[in-house]
């Protein structure tokens, strides 16, 4: 074990695990709870992480003190490994990618859509799409919910975000959608994947840019065919309130950066909030007194404790281990002093699973949230500060929808009593087998309700 990390800049960083960056990004990429707990006990809040094709360690917190002074500080860039696994899909126009005043002017249009009544007007769709879904799942024979719930979400994005309703478009994009999101799903195809970039016109790379090149045409004609559209104030969808609203400077996202950004929102919107759901179920089937409490309530027509459980299952299953950024300038913050130019990042699991934030930490416990709501710094599942998740109030919106009716609507248990080991899926943390569970009993949709 070396007791320090590396040095940079004459200030030496905080100690790192042994072994090379391939054998901590292997430990990384196959066993990243065991890896960061391992190194919680060794090295305590912080400690550095080499990963493979970085040229720095990023060095990981969990103090909520640090994680404050890192997120408040504005002028911090994004550390080196968001373009390079994202650009590729996302494009250079990409919110997720852009920093500085470029990113933030994007911001401001693209947060709008996804909050207050903008979003509250999306319920019905939201609904529609879960009543179906729940209309085709089979009875008594088991099923994995995380891929149920990756078809709700991605439907969810094509209607609410894209704008599509039915139509051939659609159908090609779900199908065409579905194999790129599958090329880029697992740490081995990422790997395979990167590795053959330079191979030019052959393997795995080749045929994931083919792939891609197809959803583009379909993305670009609907982008097009949404520019000739008559109602495009009055219409709902995401895209034709990007279409329609201005820059500072008047001026507007042209189609290349409109298809970034869709591709940006399906991204970051669908695989993360299906993965959420899948935990939660995971969680609650295993539980039989929050679930119970929480069946109750939903009858009782309350919503409290609906959302405490997504703030815990969030909490206790955080989806995107990791949210950093570059340091523009230095950080102290609880006895940490790093420089300009160190990655940093909070180590959103080990933040949410410390005991002096959290009392029996790794104990699934909705209520914990029932008086009071999440703590800024100590509870980060959306990340932090300028760069926080716009979709996070649409995606616990989403997420208590598809709960609300698939609780109220079905007797479901879990296949097997274990616990969902933890796998990857893209850069999110996915229980392994995808929660395999069984509906045992179905009820009627209520009425949809109209005006
Ligand atoms: C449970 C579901 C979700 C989780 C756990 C999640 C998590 C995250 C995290 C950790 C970040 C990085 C924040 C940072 O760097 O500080 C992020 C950014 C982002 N998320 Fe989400 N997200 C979810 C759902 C969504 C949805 C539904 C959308 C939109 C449809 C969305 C769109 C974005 C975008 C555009 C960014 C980039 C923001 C920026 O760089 O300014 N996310 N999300």
């Amino acid at each position: 074990m070396s007791p320090f990390g590396a040095i940079l800049r004459g200030v030496p960083l905080p100690p790192e695990p042994k072994g090379s960056s391939l054998s901590q990004t292997l430990r990384w990429a196959f066993r990243p709870l065991p890896f960061m707990e391992d190194c919680r006990q060794k090295y305590g809040d912080s400690f550095s992480v080499r990963f493979l094709g970085f040229e720095r360690p990023m060095v990981l917190i969990s103090d909520p003190a640090a994680i404050k002074a890192l997120y408040r500080e504005r002028s911090h860039g994004l550390p080196p490994g968001r373009n390079i696994i994202l650009e590729p899909i996302l494009g250079s126009g990409s919110l997720l990618i852009q920093e500085g005043t470029e990113h933030l002017s994007r911001r401001k249009l693209m947060l709008p859509p996804f909050h207050g009544e903008r979003m509250r007007s999306y319920e019905a769709v939201v609904e529609e799409i879960v009543t179906a879904e729940i209309d085709s799942w089979p009875l008594e024979r088991e099923f994995p919910i995380h891929s149920r719930m990756q078809a709700v979400t991605l439907e969810v994005i094509l209607r609410v975000v894209f704008g599509f309703s039915d139509g051939p478009r659609l159908e090609r994009l779900r199908g065409m959608l579905g194999n790129v999101l599958q090329e880029t799903a697992s740490p081995r195809a990422q790997i395979v994947g990167l590795a053959t970039q330079r191979f030019g016109g052959r393997g795995p790379w080749a045929k994931f840019e083919g792939a891609l090149r197809e959803v583009d045409e379909l993305l670009f004609a609907e982008i097009a065919e949404h520019r000739t559209k008559p109602d495009l104030e009055q219409r709902d969808d995401i895209l034709s309130m990007l279409m329609l609203s201005e820059f500072e400077d008047g001026g507007s996202m042209d189609d290349k950066e409109l298809r970034d950004q869709l591709m940006t929102l399906l991204l970051a919107g669908h695989e993360t909030t299906a993965t959420a759901l899948a935990w939660t179920f995971d969680l609650l089937l295993r539980h039989h007194q929050p679930l119970q409490r929480l069946r109750d309530s939903l009858e009782a027509g309350e919503d409290d404790y609906l959302r405490a459980t997504i703030s815990e299952s969030l909490r206790l299953r955080p989806v995107i281990p990791l949210a950093g950024r570059r340091l523009a300038t230095e950080l102290v913050a609880d006895g940490l002093e790093l420089p300009a130019g160190t990655d940093v990042t909070p180590a959103i699991w080990l933040t949410h699973t410390r005991a002096d934030i959290y009392p029996q930490p790794f104990a699934f416990k909705p209520e914990r949230f029932l008086d009071s709501g999440p703590e800024t710094y100590g509870w980060i599942p959306f990340g932090g500060g300028i760069r926080r998740c716009i979709g996070a109030s649409f995606a616990e919106f989403e997420m208590r929808i598809v709960l609300r009716e698939v609780l109220t609507r079905c007797d479901l248990r879990k296949a097997s009593p274990a616990a969902e080991k933890t796998g990857r899926r893209n850069i999110t943390l996915s229980p392994k087998d995808g929660t395999p569970v069984i509906v045992s009993a179905r009820r009627p949709a209520r009425e949809p309700v109209t005006a």
